[in-house]
């Protein structure tokens, strides 16, 4: 008997054992992304060579502009689900509207899909890891036509989520509500096999990954967090701590996912009209579930960030995540700072006091 890692097709078909009523359609959802994930994976790992460096010479509806392999990925994920009929909808980074199943195929798709095609974008032109995220919704009931308040779901309602990491090896990262499983892709078979099954965030870390150059927009809380980390084996935290940035949350995500660590984009002063940069719903709820699926913890600093209720499809947010006592912390340092604030200051006065007082 060979003794190899099962498939993620093996994977998935095991998983669906427990549903026996299952149609086998939100198997083939995972599979098609699985493959927009391979084929994203040659594409950029022939580099310069495919010719998809460099900008597209558009600008998305988050004002950013547009990488080539940006717009190419986007493409890649919408073509891969829309021949399936499994998907009723899909909202991307890269399109102001979700893609919309036409009112003929509403009764095909149980499921929607949420997704940033390409994440970490700014590393493709210097050869460092980028990577794919998605989010899996049930569509309504009753075959009803999709309307974008249908993706407006907190993400503890989400089916399944996961990455593809394309690194120096490409890796396929999932949760369908069971634990966080990671699958290598065998470049020569074309699969993903199960290399990293049942992955744990150590609940303890001495590792933490934020930009430092948005250092004089961060809110207290915050800025106290990082400085005691700063002050290592000096300070209260008594030990000394690392930093990481990869500029890539799914590399960092998944740095986390194997050996801990703590990752935050807070919110910020930085631009008052957005309270924080990464998207809810294609960046931080399918990265939430996994980490918290591996037993770490994800918020937004003062709330988790599953719960959220999302007020617009490319709504922004603070994210902060990894090993379950440093958000922990983070989060009772937000808590502590409320409670200093005067019992009858309105809650809308907070950023004000905090940009005072930073
Ligand atoms: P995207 O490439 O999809 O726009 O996302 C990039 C995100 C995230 O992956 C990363 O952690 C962060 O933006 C980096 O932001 P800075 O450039 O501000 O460090
Ligand atoms: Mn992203
Ligand atoms: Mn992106």
């Amino acid at each position: 008997m060979l003794n190899q890692p099962i498939t993620l097709t093996q994977y998935l078909i095991e998983e669906r054992r427990r549903f026996p009523l299952a149609s086998g359609s939100f198997n083939s959802v995972v599979l098609a992304v699985a493959l927009a994930c391979k084929a994203l994976s040659r594409k950029v790992a022939y580099g310069v060579l495919a010719g998809l460096h460099g900008q597209a010479g558009s600008v998305n509806v988050q004002g950013e502009s547009q990488y080539k392999l940006d717009v190419l990925a986007n493409e890649q994920f919408l073509q891969g689900l829309q021949w399936g009929g499994n998907v009723r909808g899909m909202l991307s980074e890269e399109m102001e509207d979700p893609w919309l199943a036409k009112d003929t195929d509403v009764a095909a798709g149980d499921y929607l899909l949420a997704f940033d095609p390409l994440d970490g974008s700014s590393n493709i032109d210097v050869n460092l890891s980028v990577g794919s995220i998605f989010s899996v919704l049930r569509a309504p009931e009753g075959g009803r036509s999709i309307r974008v308040e249908d993706f407006l779901q907190p993400g503890a309602r989400q089916v399944a989520a996961g990455y593809a990491l394309y690194g120096p090896s490409t890796m396929f990262v999932l949760t369908v509500g069971r634990g966080t499983h990671g699958f290598t892709l065998n470049p020569e078979l074309g699969e993903f096999l199960l290399t990293h099954p049942d992955l744990r965030v150590p609940e303890e870390s001495q590792e933490f990954a934020i930009n430092a150059s948005n250092s004089r927009f961060w809110e207290p809380p915050i800025r106290r967090y990082v400085e005691e980390c700063l002050a290592g084996r000096n300070g209260v935290r008594e030990k000394d701590f690392n930093m990481r940035w990869i500029a890539s949350m799914v590399a960092d995500a998944h740095r986390i996912l194997t050996r801990g660590g703590v990752f935050m984009y807070p919110r910020d002063t930085k631009d008052p009209a957005q309270s924080g940069r990464l998207r809810l719903l294609y960046e931080c709820n399918p990265i939430g579930l996994l980490i918290e699926q591996a037993g770490g913890r994800a918020s937004s600093g003062e709330a988790p960030i599953l719960q959220i209720a999302p007020s617009g499809p490319h709504q922004r947010i603070g994210f902060v995540f990894g090993s379950k006592q440093e958000v922990e912390r983070i989060e009772r340092y937000h808590r502590e700072r409320v409670d200093e604030v005067e019992p009858d200051t309105p809650l809308f006065n907070r950023r004000g006091l905090f940009r005072s007082m930073g």
